[in-house]
């Protein structure tokens, strides 16, 4: 079997979709899944949020651009979380404007992972907040679709036609098969009216591609980064760490693929959807 690529995408910053990516993958990780974390934002929070030290990256994702070094030899893997990592290198930050006179620009990254495919069960490419070149090599790579995570708060929708135009310009020119894989509400507050307006508005506009799985805006989630761990080592009993894991549930049950049972004291997915 050939992985599920996935990218979380989203030009607005601070929606998710780094926290999303890293603890999707500890999670399946965590299951026995084979995971790689693909670091594609110059400002490398994926790679710092799993305790890898960005200044002393030497090579990752931009070496795998240009065809520099085979991805597999740019792999980080941490033992102790079975979990791999593309790491961002510091000259990430470059390359969406020296990518731009390359022939294929679009597809780099799409042909770099090509090797590793069946390695992996599942990849995850966390996008930079843009929708520039580096995005767009995320979205043509991410043959399983893409995953949106949307934060539960006042304008959420706003900006996302642009990404629609964008994901249908990519779906014309260049990857006839680009999807939706699903929408995360992040950063939900469910005692504010306004974000259960918000969530329903956005069920309104998306459909069933919304996930179930609400995440919550939770402390430790945002603490668990500062101590390079991913939410699922560093509190998973808190609110954030059982809603990751019930999300990593969520989108092996739409694949086809088998989740751990949940163990008793667990939220179910039907109790948090109310
Ligand atoms: N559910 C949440 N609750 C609280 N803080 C969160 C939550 N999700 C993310 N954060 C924090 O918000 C900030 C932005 O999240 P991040 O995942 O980096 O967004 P993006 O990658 O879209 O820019 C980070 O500091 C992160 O730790
Ligand atoms: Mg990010």
């Amino acid at each position: 079997m050939s992985a599920r690529v996935y990218a979380l995408v989203n030009q607005k910053g601070g929606v998710g979709k780094t926290t999303t990516a890293v603890n999707l993958s500890a999670y399946l990780a965590q299951w026995g899944y084979r995971v790689l974390l693909v670091d594609l934002d110059p400002q490398a929070n994926a790679t710092s949020s799993l305790g890898v030290e960005k200044f002393h990256v030497q090579q990752g994702t931009y070496e795998a651009l240009i065809g520099a070094a085979p991805v597999g030899t740019l792999l980080l893997r941490n033992p102790k979380w079975n979990l791999h990592l593309l790491p961002a290198s510091p000259h990430l930050a470059g390359a969406e404007v020296e990518l731009v006179g390359e022939l294929a620009r679009e597809t780099k990254l799409r042909r770099a992972l090509q090797p590793v495919l069946e390695r992996f069960d599942y990849i995850f490419i966390d996008c930079p907040p843009s929708l520039g070149l580096l995005t767009l090599n995320g979205l043509v790579a991410a043959t399983g679709g893409v995953i949106i995570p949307v934060q539960a708060e006042y304008l959420a929708l706003e900006g996302l036609s642009l990404l629609m135009q964008t994901l249908r310009r990519v779906q014309s020119a260049l990857e006839p098969n680009l999807d939706i894989r699903g929408v995360v509400i992040t950063m939900y507050d469910g005692r504010t009216r306004l974000a259960n307006d918000v969530v329903r508005e956005i069920r309104d506009f998306f459909g069933d591609k919304v996930f179930r799985t609400l995440i919550p805006r939770s402390v430790r989630l945002a603490e668990a980064p500062s101590h390079g761990l991913p939410i699922s080592v560093y509190a998973p009993r808190s609110l954030g760490g059982r809603a990751y894991a019930m999300l990593a549930r969520e989108l092996l049950e739409g694949d086809g693929l088998s989740a751990p049972p949940v163990r008793p004291g667990q939220p179910s997915l039907a109790a948090q959807n109310r």
